[in-house]
Order: structure tokens, then sequence, then C-alpha cells
């Protein structure tokens, strides 16, 4: 098998295994309210590339961490980011009709209806993070949840939506670029990264702080790709509306530095990425594959 069908049929596997998860956390659909709870379930289940579980299990592979349990934090993480995505679709934000290839929330249930999904999203990732058992030592588990939480919050992703939107028909630096980024995109999955790592064997100082530059620069690169593919790729192929930055006047890396110079930057912080990871040995196998998707996908 090559690499590439190899790393395809691992990402299969952990994207079926993480459905089934989050199937199974999200209230069922004929429960009351029924309608908040399709909508829920309408937003989180059956869409998305779930890159933030996988990578999630991929740093679980570095830390021997049991799958299952990696695979229940990963979920968490994904219903964040599930409700960062309704609330970022919002005409009040980006004001976007298509998502993973459906009507936005908001459009096929009702804004009031998807401002609450976003609530009830965030409550059940931390409902997750405190039910179930994710790691031995139950101090470490109390710092993960508080790891997801400043990820989340007004210094993570929900301040980098706030710079985002302030932003809106300004240039901006490279370094308040990078920050806005980091904030908005690269926190939560900085902390997908980690949570994978610490639902296993403690790592050393020295080899968590690596691990720790691979989740931030992978982050990084992560929004990078995404403004190259707003400008770049297709609605049909992304299952969003393409050419929305450009259209609403939102400073990006493409904008800043142009397509080439946007992707070259990517490359860049793929290969530091990937030199974080040496001296690991194989456990880095899939992590390095998940580096490689992140800045080569076409979506
Ligand atoms: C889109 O994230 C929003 C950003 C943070 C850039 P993804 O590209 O991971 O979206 P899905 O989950 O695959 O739909
Ligand atoms: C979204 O960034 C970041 C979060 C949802 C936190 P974008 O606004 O660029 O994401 P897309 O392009 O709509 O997926
Ligand atoms: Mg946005
Ligand atoms: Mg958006
Ligand atoms: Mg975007």
């Amino acid at each position: 098998m090559s690499h590439q069908t190899d790393f395809q049929a691992w990402a299969a596997a952990g994207q079926n295994r993480i459905e089934a998860v989050l199937h199974q956390l999200l209230p069922a659909p004929e429960i009351a309210p029924q309608r908040l709870h399709q909508a829920m379930r309408y937003a989180v289940l059956g869409g998305g590339k779930r890159v933030r579980p996988l990578l999630a299990l991929a740093a679980g592979e570095l830390s021997q961490a049991d799958a299952e349990r990696v695979a229940l934090a990963g979920a968490a993480v994904e219903i964040i980011h599930a409700y960062s995505l309704v609330h970022d679709d919002l005409p009040c934000m980006d004001d976007d009709v298509l998502r993973r290839g459906k009507p936005t929330c908001h459009v096929e249930y009702d804004e009031p209806t998807a401002l609450l999904v976003g609530d009830a999203l965030q409550s059940l990732a931390f409902q997750v993070m405190a039910e179930y058992k994710l790691c031995d030592d139950a101090t470490v588990q109390l710092e993960m949840t508080k790891l997801l939480a400043a990820a989340a919050g007004s210094r993570g992703m929900a301040g980098g939506q706030a710079i985002d939107l302030e932003s809106v028909g300004k240039v901006l630096s490279v370094p308040e670029l990078e920050f806005m980024h980091v904030h908005k995109t690269g926190a939560i999955i900085r902390a997908a990264a980690l949570l994978g790592l610490k639902c296993g064997v403690p790592l050393g100082a020295h080899e968590y702080a690596k691990a720790d530059t691979f989740a931030k620069l992978i982050g990084l690169a992560f929004q990078v790709v995404d403004d190259v593919l707003d400008a770049d790729a297709t609605t049909a192929t992304l299952g969003k509306t393409a050419g929305k930055d450009a259209q609403q006047g939102k400073p990006t890396y493409v904008s800043s530095m142009g397509l080439v110079r946007a992707r070259t930057f990517a490359e860049e912080l793929r290969q530091e990425a990937m030199k974080a990871l040496d001296g690991f040995g194989e456990r880095t196998l899939r992590l390095r594959q998940l580096a490689d998707f992140i800045v080569l996908r076409k979506f």
C-alpha cells in the first residue's frame, strides 16, 4: 500500500469513529426541543474534514493514548469547531449561505435557532470534557478542560473572531495577521493536538514543547491555506462560497502578500512544523501526514 492510500484509509477510519461518537453525544432528534436538537445535529453530523479530531488521534499516537478516550476529546473539540462555524456564518458575522455543501444552519433553520445551536454546542463540548474519563489522572483532565476553554474563549478563538470582524476593510501588517489567525483558528487546532497528547502517558517537558510547536505552526498554516483556498478554489470543491474574503474586504495572507507568497509561506510553516517532530521516530507518522494534508489540501 502506498503511503498516500495508507493515510487515506487511516483518516477514513478516524472520521468514521468520530462520526459515531458525535452521533452518540448529540441529543437524539426526537428529544424536546426537537427543532434545536435537529439543528444541532444538522450543524455537526455528516460533513467536514474532521481535521481537529484526526489531529487529536494522531497526537494520541505519540503518547500511547487510548483511542476511545482521544475520540471523545477530539469530538469535544469538533463540537466547539462546529459551533464556531454556525456563528461565523451568521448574517452579523460572515453572512454565508453555504457550509459543508449544504445551506448554513441559519438558512436551513433560522437565526435564533442558529444562535442557540452555537450556545448549546459549546455547553455540550464541556459536558463531554467533564462527564467522560479521558485520561488516568483527574488533575490532567481538569487541565485539559481548562486548555479547551482558553482556546475557545476571548484569548483564543472568540478573540480571534473579534479581531477578524473589526479588521474588515483594514490593511493589517503580517504580525497582526498572524496574531488574528493564531487566535481565530490556530488556538482550537493547537488544543486538539494537545488534548490528544494529554489523554496518554505524559511526555517529558522537552518533547511536549516540541509537539506544541508543531501544533502551533500547523494551526497557523491551516488558516493561511484557508485564505488561499478562498481566493483560489471553487465553491463546488470547497462546499462554501469561494471569493468571500476579497468580496467582504477581509484582510488575509492573500490580500497581504498575494497568492504565490501565501502558498510559499504555508509550505514554510509545514517544513518548520515537520522539524519540530524530528527525533520522535515512527510515532509521528500520522501527524506528519496530517501536516501534509493541511497544507497541500484542495478543499
Ligand atoms: C473552516 O474549517 C473554518 C476555519 C477555521 C478555517 P475547516 O476547513 O476545518 O472546516 P470543515 O470542518 O472541514 O468543514
Ligand atoms: C473562521 O474563519 C474561523 C472560525 C470559524 C473560528 P473563516 O471565516 O475564514 O472560515 P470560513 O472560510 O468561513 O470557513
Ligand atoms: Mg470568519
Ligand atoms: Mg467565514
Ligand atoms: Mg475562510
